[in-house]
């Protein structure tokens, strides 16, 4: 079989661990032959391809980005794409097409299999972990070990210098990374989209910490939280706003400092929480995922994208992975707001 391999989205350590998996597993267990379909979904329709053996992926597992390159392509954005992404399949000479992606790259994949009949798989890649039918993307961990190093780097200046500091964290519309983090680093006040929040009570919330001899405060705000004086940012292809413009942390930062009168200052971690090396637990997780991929192409489970279940690596539908976003829970919220006075 004849296996394109493509990488869409936001980029995030992980990637080259599932495209190693998918390839040196093909072509070893099932002597299936790949080709690397450049910047996601624009790769599939202008047909910008490498080619890739055992030998191009033997050392990448721990290589942070994509050797694939991404793109937000939505070859649905255009009347007839849907149709060109089918006749660039069949003029690759493709018999699978893996796609590994978050919401977006994996939407098209289910609407691509669904009303064009083609070979798709996905694997689920976000740092945002918002993917629902599986409990856990890959990069997910590796992004919420780079914030909670960086929050903890944080924490130590504002110690030194007596100050509340704000760190705005990615995520999009989901506050997983905020959450984890922000248990992680015993932060004071974690803010997510899914719990609403006015300014006002952020700074009612840091007043009080300060009222009771507090010095130094950590406040950690998801990127994704709504507030009423938020800007309208860009949208991309997916029509998705493209938050980290948005400016959330100095928003609450500058509400703080009005608020309270006590020295204040955001950081915004942005595409730091995207970059380097998968910690080993994500190393581990695109392998597996990878490992089955290869398995469901040359069982042809098309239509289908692969999971994490409890410690199992499973094949669902595509359709119930991009169905709704998968948001915090109130009871794991809980386990993060319970230390809060
Ligand atoms: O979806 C992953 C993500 O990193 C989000 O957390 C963030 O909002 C977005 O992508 C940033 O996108 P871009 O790289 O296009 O700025």
């Amino acid at each position: 079989m004849k296996v394109g391999v493509l990488t869409g989205g936001g980029d995030c350590p992980g990637l080259n661990g599932v495209i190693r998996g998918v390839v040196q597993v093909g072509a070893i267990r099932f002597g299936h032959e790949h080709v690397g379909l450049l910047h996601g979904w624009r790769g599939l329709l202008e047909q910008e391809q490498r080619p890739l053996g055992p030998a191009d992926v033997a050392d990448i597992l721990e290589v942070g980005g994509t050797i694939l390159r991404s793109s937000r392509t939505n070859p649905f954005k255009d009347e007839g794409g849907g149709e060109a992404a089918v006749a660039a399949f069949e003029k690759l000479g493709l018999d699978a097409l893996v796609a590994i992606g978050g919401e977006d790259t994996l939407g098209v994949a289910r609407r691509l299999y669904e009303e064009h009949g083609l070979k798709t798989i996905g694997v689920p890649k976000t740092i945002d972990n918002d993917l629902s039918g599986t409990d856990y993307t890959f990069g997910f961990w590796s992004a919420v070990q780079i914030a909670t190093e960086n929050i903890d780097r944080l924490r130590t200046t504002a110690r030194s210098h007596d100050r509340v500091m704000v760190v705005e964290v990615m995520g999009r519309h989901s506050g997983w990374i905020a959450n984890e983090s922000g248990i992680a680093t015993s932060a004071d006040l974690t803010l997510i989209p899914e719990q609403p929040v006015t300014l006002e009570a952020v700074v009612a919330h840091v007043q009080r910490l300060l009222d009771q001899g507090r010095d130094y405060v950590m406040v950690v705000a998801s990127e994704g939280v709504e507030l009423d004086t938020a800007d309208e940012g860009e949208v991309d292809e997916f029509g998705h706003k493209q938050l980290a413009k948005v400016g959330v942390g100095e928003q609450i930062a500058d509400a703080i400092k009005d608020g309270t009168g006590h020295d204040t200052r955001a950081t915004v971690l942005g595409h730091i929480q995207r970059g380097g090396s998968p910690i080993a637990y994500d190393r581990v997780l695109s392998t597996r995922f990878g490992v089955r991929a290869a398995e469901l192409v040359e069982e042809g489970g098309f239509g289908r994208m692969v999971a994490l279940r409890g410690d199992d690596i499973v094949d669902i539908p595509l359709s119930d992975a991009v169905s709704e976003l998968k948001l915090v829970p109130d009871d794991r919220y809980r386990v993060t707001s319970s230390f809060w006075t």
